[in-house]
């Protein structure tokens, strides 16, 4: 008797997070952003000198985290993360923890740690989750599953506009398009649930829509399924 889940999986820069928390919003659920939690572990990593290689380490170091996610109230900001008591909100969106994270995410004891803690998360439902393996992995029997995809150069494109937006430091497009194609490669490709749809998952292509077009027919999809 848990309350419905809903799962969005795709790869990197496909406007899963702000169509996960807009979604969220609108319906009343819970957002869980799973992208962020190895983002922290990967934080954690790098923070205590571990090789990136040294899984028996790592895998400790993954039994002893704690992660703490606070989605903001602003639906424009990413949401709040602390690991082990530390604030990494924005040390985890840095191109020192993107260019790692896939890494850290492939090694299984880091998986089996953090998606028992995505599982707790979820026991009672009522949740928009986003990652890549949450229809297929973590969240098998979600009511709605949802596989988001965009073209490389798209999502390229709009990680510039996420970029200028949050004032960082001029990007090169092409890097970003060489950088989102890597994370793909390395994501869908790895031995541990890789990024992959789900048989009963629908496609959205989002490229040319607005994120308000996604949201909508997320949302428009739930209402009839339930
Ligand atoms: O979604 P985001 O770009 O923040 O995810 C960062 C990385 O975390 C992904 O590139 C992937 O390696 C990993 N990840 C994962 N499984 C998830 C969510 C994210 O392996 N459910």
């Amino acid at each position: 008797d848990r309350k419905p889940i809903i799962a969005i999986d795709g790869p990197a820069g496909a406007g899963k997070s702000t169509v996960a928390r807009l979604v969220a919003a609108n319906l009343g659920l819970v957002y869980l952003d799973t992208g962020a939690m190895y983002r922290a572990m990967t934080w954690l990593v790098q923070q205590s000198g571990i090789d990136l290689d040294d899984e028996c380490a790592i895998a400790e170091l993954a039994a002893k985290c704690v992660i703490e996610l606070a989605p903001s109230q602003n639906l424009d900001s990413p949401v709040q993360v602390c690991v082990n008591g530390y604030d990494v909100t924005t040390q985890i969106r840095t191109p020192e923890v993107t260019s790692k994270v896939s890494a850290i995410a492939a090694q299984t004891a880091v998986r089996l740690e953090l998606v028992k803690q995505q599982q707790n998360w979820g026991k009672k439902g009522g949740l928009v989750a986003e990652g890549r393996d949450i229809g297929t992995h973590v969240f098998p029997d979600a009511e709605v599953k949802i596989y988001l995809t965009a073209s490389v150069e798209e999502r390229a494109l709009r990680r510039l506009q996420d970029f200028k937006k949050q004032g960082l430091p001029e990007v090169d497009l092409e890097q970003l398009e060489k950088d989102i194609a890597e994370r793909d490669w390395k994501d869908s490709t790895r031995k541990v649930s890789p990024l992959q749809k789900a048989d009963d998952a629908v496609e959205i292509k989002t490229d040319g829509l607005h994120t308000s077009d996604v949201t909508a027919k997320i949302v428009d999809f739930y209402q009839q399924r339930l």
